[in-house]
């Protein structure tokens, strides 16, 4: 599978994440510093959309009922999910964020 450009970096603020869209792929990136982290952008849970949840740290807060994921690993670390997210491999090359769109 390539690496699909989905982005600038300087259109993420640190500490932030936006969802992109990419065939069937719903995804929720996130800026952490200069790193980027990409995940399923849907709630293990009830498919609330994890973008829109509370950043902290590498740490994403589901917006509807609390979860708590770990955003490098895609593992939920509170109830009520119970089941990880999809993780997507993630490069950074001359300000352009990369996807690689097979999940890991
Ligand atoms: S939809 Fe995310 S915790 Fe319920």
């Amino acid at each position: 599978m390539s690496w699909v450009r989905v982005a600038e970096i300087d259109a993420f603020a640190p500490g932030s994440a936006q969802r992109i869209d990419i065939g069937d792929h719903r995804v929720a990136v996130f800026r952490i510093e200069d790193d980027v982290y990409a995940i399923g952008d849907r709630c293990s849970h009830a498919e609330a959309s994890l973008s829109e949840g509370e950043v902290d740290d590498r740490e994403v807060e589901c917006p509807l009922h609390g979860a708590v994921f770990d955003i490098t690993t895609g593992d939920a670390l509170s109830l009520p999910a119970s089941r990880p997210v999809p993780t997507y491999q993630t490069r950074v090359r001359d300000g352009s964020i990369f996807l690689r769109l097979e999940t890991t």
